[in-house]
């Protein structure tokens, strides 16, 4: 079975809304490849601008964050409902500057991507380790306990459309990207992880993209290994780079 690559840009607390028109204009011409699936996630107030702009292209888009209340007394918070009538497809969960900086934890990560999935949409869900924990040698034993405890009470079906990105906390940003050798490693070994949770058919279609310094230069070879379906990339999605990593080929 293949699975369709995705290439998701994290745009993270950067573009001003006319900004965010500017950059969508920019790429979108560069961003045009059918056999990928193209994400710009994007800041809260960015999503109803960007979503008109990206109409008639490849590219879909997604939030950065969510809450998993219905709606009601939760200042400043955005609800599933409103990202769907606003255009949104995909939602990121647990991306570590948030687990760190807002001290999310895994049971409250799992509310959101149970409340993101009975809204319909698709969670792309990260998860990675710190230097100190690969170092110390007990990566994969950490990010097992992030996936588990995120997906409990997620059925196999559920998963299969969701979309689960490695990224390495030393990676980000650093312009440290992990080896292919080790970023591949983990992704397998994810995907063995959710063949345990669930069967082999789940392992087979969930798609698991790799993060971290991803840039024009490496992604050919990352999105070339066999359980790495594509990248959740910050900084050189916002830049013309971002059209040469769709086009890794
Ligand atoms: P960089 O690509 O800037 O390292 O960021 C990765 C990331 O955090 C994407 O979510």
């Amino acid at each position: 079975m293949s699975r369709k690559k995705i290439i998701a840009g994290n745009w993270k607390m950067n573009m001003t809304p006319s900004e965010a028109v500017k950059l969508v204009e920019e790429l979108k011409p560069l961003v045009n490849n059918p056999d990928v699936d193209v994400v710009y996630c994007v800041p809260a107030i960015d999503i109803i601008p960007v979503v008109e702009a990206v109409k008639g292209s490849n590219v879909e888009v997604g939030a950065e964050n969510v809450y998993f209340e219905e709606k009601g007394a939760f200042t400043g918070e955005i609800s599933t409902a409103m990202l769907k009538d606003a255009g949104v497809k995909y939602v990121i969960i647990g991306h570590s500057e948030r687990r760190d900086y807002f001290k999310e934890d895994d049971a409250l990560l799992n509310k959101k991507v149970k409340k993101v999935i009975e809204a319909g949409l698709t969670p792309i869900l990260c998860c990675g380790e710190t230097l100190e924990q690969r170092e110390t040698g007990v990566t994969m034993d950490f990010i097992r306990l992030q996936i588990k405890s995120d997906l409990v009470g997620v059925s196999a079906d559920q998963v299969k459309n969701m979309v689960i990105a490695y990224e390495p906390i030393w990676a980000i940003g650093t312009g440290k990207t992990a080896t292919t050798e080790q970023a591949e490693e983990v992704c397998k070994g994810i995907r063995d992880c959710i063949a345990e949770i669930y069967d082999a058919a789940t392992a087979e279609a969930v798609r698991i993209q790799y993060g971290g310094s991803v840039n024009a230069g490496n992604a050919a070879e990352l999105f070339a290994q066999p359980d790495i379906d594509g990248g959740l990339v910050g900084g050189a999605s916002l830049k013309a780079d971002f059209g040469k990593i769709v086009n890794y080929k």
